[in-house]
């Protein structure tokens, strides 16, 4: 039995001198002083990683938008987070549109957070891939700056080429892939916009399970592959209050997942933030 922890889009800011709110920034740093500010909150999140590490997990994953402005004290500070949840080895990570926020931070997540996103083979590359046992988690970056308002996502077809192979040399493996944004949407402004590439990827070497996070609430979509259909789960946000507007509380997710090619069995467990302030199960669902 393996069991994997999937928490993602923690958007935690910190507050940004005057001189570094221009562009597209300055208005990010409004939207999230009217809304986000409320909404994600460091105490909810050390909250959910309590809760998280007491079922002492054997791997985690994260799925990206740690920060929310892309500032250097918000790399600084998710990185004390990545280290609370664990060593590079035992937490997986990919990052979201809002760790590449603007264009001169293309290099900054790997500057701060590179050990916990880089393969058994120790090359800085997307995708790469970890193996754990017979788990095979397969890392992608959808993350790119984008304009205003716009919170889209690319692979591109490196990516998805290399995709193609890694998915194909691990067939055997119960094959996890690991990427920020959905590979369904009905968000026109927050899609990944080569997602139907992905999608045909998928349906042509197979996956066992793929993660995501960026939508923030709860979701299990199902996925062509070339036998069996592959899950496609979504994550809400590990910081969420859950007390203002439709935002969903905060929650993650475990897998429990067992067996060897032909005969795997995952089970998703689901906690989340009650009104009470404590984390409790609220989802329990055999996958495979
Ligand atoms: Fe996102």
């Amino acid at each position: 039995m393996f069991t994997l922890a999937h928490l993602s889009d923690w958007h935690l800011a910190s507050r940004p001198a005057l001189s570094e709110l221009i562009g597209k920034r300055g208005l990010g740093y409004i939207n999230w002083h009217r809304a986000r500010k409320k909404i994600h909150r460091p105490d909810v999140l050390d909250l959910t990683i309590r809760d998280l590490k007491a079922s002492a997990p054997d791997h985690i994953a994260v799925t990206g938008d740690l920060v929310n402005l892309s500032l250097p004290d918000e790399y600084n500070r998710a990185r004390g987070w990545l280290q609370t949840l664990g060593l590079p080895r035992d937490v997986t990570l990919v990052p979201g549109n809002h760790d590449i926020y603007v264009r001169r931070v293309l290099q900054t997540p790997a500057a701060y957070w590179a050990d916990y996103m880089r393969g058994d083979d120790g090359i800085d590359r997307f995708p790469f891939l970890r193996r754990r046992g017979n788990i095979a988690l397969i890392g992608l970056s959808t993350a790119l700056p984008t304009a205003p308002l716009l919170a889209t996502g690319r692979l591109g077809k490196p990516q998805l080429a290399r995709l193609l192979e890694i998915l194909d040399q691990t067939r055997g493996s119960f094959r996890i892939v690991l990427i920020h944004h959905p590979p369904l949407t009905q968000r026109y402004l927050r899609r990944l916009v080569d997602a139907a590439d992905l999608r045909g990827v998928l349906a042509d070497q197979g996956a066992e399970l793929l993660l995501h996070g960026h939508d923030h609430h709860r979701a299990v979509v199902w996925l062509d592959g070339p036998q069996k259909k592959i899950p496609a789960v979504g994550v809400p946000s590990a910081s969420a209050r859950g007390k203002h507007g439709d935002e969903n509380p905060a929650g993650y997710n475990l897998f429990r997942i067992d067996g060897a090619l032909g005969k795997w069995s995952c089970e998703m467990i689901a906690r989340e933030r009650g009104a009470d302030g404590t984390m409790r199960e609220v989802e329990r669902q055999m996958l495979i």
